[in-house]
């Protein structure tokens, strides 16, 4: 499953970090509820997964928050994961990188991130095979915290998700034209199901108490413990 950022968004990868707090209210927010919940169920000498982890953004917010842990970056675009590298060597053998989709399956960890990542995976039967794999993954008490989109279905909740969503690109200097176009071109490629459906996944991937952390729809931190 190739993917190529800067493609999908329109954006040079150096422009990334900076145009992606544009689009997304909550972006900051939403790694500072990774971060603590991070805290509340790491050990010391943890091993985190960060799935689709861009320009190692999250990864090295995790490496500088617990500066004994390992952070395993995976991603499929090499020009993201080149920015990742760069930014991390600071790390050293830290944080690791691999080139490599994240519906394989994981290596053992202690916790599993993402961000804005999953709403790539449209097939609801693959994202719950990814669920079980992580959850495979984690060892006992281990987390899986994923920030990002999940739209109801319903029509006027769903409006108004998507209208507090344009108000905040809105902010940003994006107007309502541009800030629908964007909409119409990421509906191509990615797929923000329900919440519901989204914490059934988990459930059904075996997770025993999906649970919503933050939400400020239509983003949400959301995942569960093994
Ligand atoms: C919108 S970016 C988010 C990057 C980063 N997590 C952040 O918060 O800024 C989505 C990332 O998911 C990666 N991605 C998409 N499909 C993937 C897949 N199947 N396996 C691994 N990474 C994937 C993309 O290459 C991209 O870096």
């Amino acid at each position: 499953m190739a993917h190529s950022v800067s493609a999908h968004l329109h954006v040079k990868i150096a422009d990334y970090d900076g145009f992606i707090r544009t689009v997304i209210p909550g972006y900051d927010t939403m790694r500072a509820v990774q971060l603590d919940l991070l805290g509340r169920s790491l050990p010391p000498d943890g091993r985190v997964l960060d799935l689709g982890g861009g320009t190692g953004a999250l990864a090295a917010a995790v490496a500088e928050r617990f500066p004994t842990v390992h952070i395993e970056i995976w991603d499929t675009d090499p020009a993201m994961l080149t920015v990742a590298r760069e930014r991390c060597a600071v790390f050293g053998t830290r944080v690791s990188l691999v080139a490599r989709s994240f519906v394989e399956p994981l290596p053992a960890c202690d916790a599993v991130v993402a961000c804005i990542a999953l709403h790539h995976v449209k097939d609801l039967t693959m994202k719950g095979g990814i669920y079980k794999n992580i959850l495979a993954a984690l060892r006992p008490g281990g987390l899986f915290a994923n920030a990002d989109t999940a739209m109801s279905t319903v029509p006027f909740v769903r409006d108004a998700a998507f209208q507090a969503w344009g108000n905040f690109m809105g902010t940003q200097g994006i107007a309502d034209e541009p800030a629908r176009q964007y909409f119409a071109e990421w509906a191509k490629e990615d797929y923000y199901p329900p919440l519901a459906t989204e914490l059934r996944l988990l459930a059904a991937a075996g997770f025993a108490e999906p649970e919503c952390f933050w939400r400020h729809a239509p983003f949400t931190v959301f995942g569960g413990v093994r």
